[in-house]
């Protein structure tokens, strides 16, 4: 039997990226001694308030279809998020709820590029971005942040990067893997290329809540016409289960998202819309405490690794990832990952999964308690010293 060319635009790299974590999380379910740094999911539970409201609205039979563009006192209180955020003022039909980010991020791809376009986004990138991109039928152009310019992006490259083809320029600020936040420099730049070139603006701030006083710089209120922002309530209120997110553009465009949402989701449930309503109701409480957090557990993390020979951490500016550098051990990031993981039962992401500029590094997440990364960070140790020199094992040239 024959399957359509997108089935081809969506395998890959992106999915294969997760089988050590899906790997160690079936081992982990059968009661074994894993230790799981691999996912982005905060290791606490979504605020109680958020959980009983959902389970008010089951009961009260908040069950049924709901309308697909979202209930106005959703799309009220994500405008009012978005507000004190990026200072731009957003009338309710622009925004459209969807489930998750990355229901919006694939929706927002579908709706702005197809086939004969090209799209930019910056490498490293979170793994489902090329697929994310591509199953429009756009081409990925990737434009690097290298390590030597701490994961910043190359704005040159970026430049030169856009042709007459572009249509869209995708990122995420704070980045996932690196924890970078784009400046104001930055983003002025690439919005004057943007509004040069004629291209859509496509802002990811899943982690948004992460960043220092929970917002990020933002050009969504001077180009209004070209930005989109993508949200959601998975990282700053540890609801990635809920699958609650969102899109915010220019009503020409959430039109369009809308339509789509009509033949693809066809509303989120009732129940999650009011839980996320409470949600972003206790918006600034629930954000200061995954912050704190994970500036405990980061800050905690970076002393354990303190003194691990040949692995070095970039220290991120947001959120609840953490790069080490496993260059200097004479491994690859995936061989590190799979080493570690086969030796000690940690598992970490490899950086070759967010592109070629992270291939030396692997991803660990510290969203996690004290001792759980104690006891990670003493494995990894002990991982580390059992290597061979790395002069050694590549052939006398480190
Ligand atoms: C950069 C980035 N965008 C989007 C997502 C997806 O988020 P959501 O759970 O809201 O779909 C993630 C999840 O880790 C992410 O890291």
């Amino acid at each position: 039997m024959r399957f359509s060319a997108l089935v081809e635009r969506i395998a890959g790299e992106g999915a294969d990226a997760w089988l050590t974590h899906y790997e160690a999380r079936r081992a982990h379910e059968r009661g074994e001694d894993v230790i799981l740094l691999s996912v982005g999911d905060p290791d606490f539970d979504t605020p109680e308030v958020v959980r009983e409201r959902a389970i008010e609205c089951i009961r009260a039979g908040d069950t049924h279809y709901t309308p697909t563009s979202g209930r106005l006192p959703l799309r009220e209180a994500i405008v009012a998020l978005h507000a004190a955020r990026s200072g731009q003022t957003v009338s309710p039909d622009q925004v459209v709820p969807l489930s998750g980010a990355q229901n919006a991020l694939f929706s927002s791809s579908l709706c702005l590029a197809g086939p004969g376009d090209e799209v930019i986004s910056i490498e490293p990138m979170y793994p489902t971005y090329p697929a994310t991109i591509e199953v429009s039928g756009a081409r990925l152009v990737r434009v690097p942040a290298p390590p030597g310019k701490g994961f910043r992006i190359d704005l040159e490259a970026l430049e030169r990067a856009i042709t007459a083809r572009t249509r869209a320029i995708f990122f995420a600020t704070p980045s996932n893997p690196t924890g970078v936040i784009m400046s104001e420099a930055e983003l002025a730049i690439i919005g004057e290329l943007a509004r040069r070139h004629s291209l859509w603006i496509v802002a990811d701030e899943v982690y948004a809540g992460l960043a220092p006083g929970g917002r990020v710089p933002s050009l969504a209120a001077t180009l209004p016409d070209r930005v989109v922002t993508i949200g959601s309530l998975s990282k700053s209120h540890a609801m990635t289960g809920w699958r609650a997110g969102w899109v915010i553009g220019p009503r020409e465009f959430t039109v369009h998202i809308e339509s789509l949402v009509m033949c693809m989701l066809f509303g989120l449930p009732g129940f999650i819309q009011e839980a996320a309503i409470t949600a972003l109701g206790i918006a600034p409480a629930a954000e200061s405490q995954i912050r704190e957090y994970c500036r405990s557990r980061g800050e905690f993390m970076r002393r354990e690794l303190r003194g691990i020979s040949h692995l070095d951490c970039f220290v991120p500016e947001a959120g609840m990832f953490m790069l080490l550098d496993v260059r200097a051990t004479g491994l690859s990031g995936y061989e590190f990952m799979r080493g570690l993981y086969e030796a000690e039962a940690v598992s970490v992401l490899d950086g070759g999964a967010f592109g070629s500029q992270t291939g030396g590094f692997v991803r660990v997440c510290f969203a996690a308690e004290e001792d759980v990364l104690r006891e990670a960070c003493t494995r990894i140790r002990r991982f580390v010293v059992s290597l061979p020199p790395a002069a050694t094992r590549r052939g006398g040239s480190t």
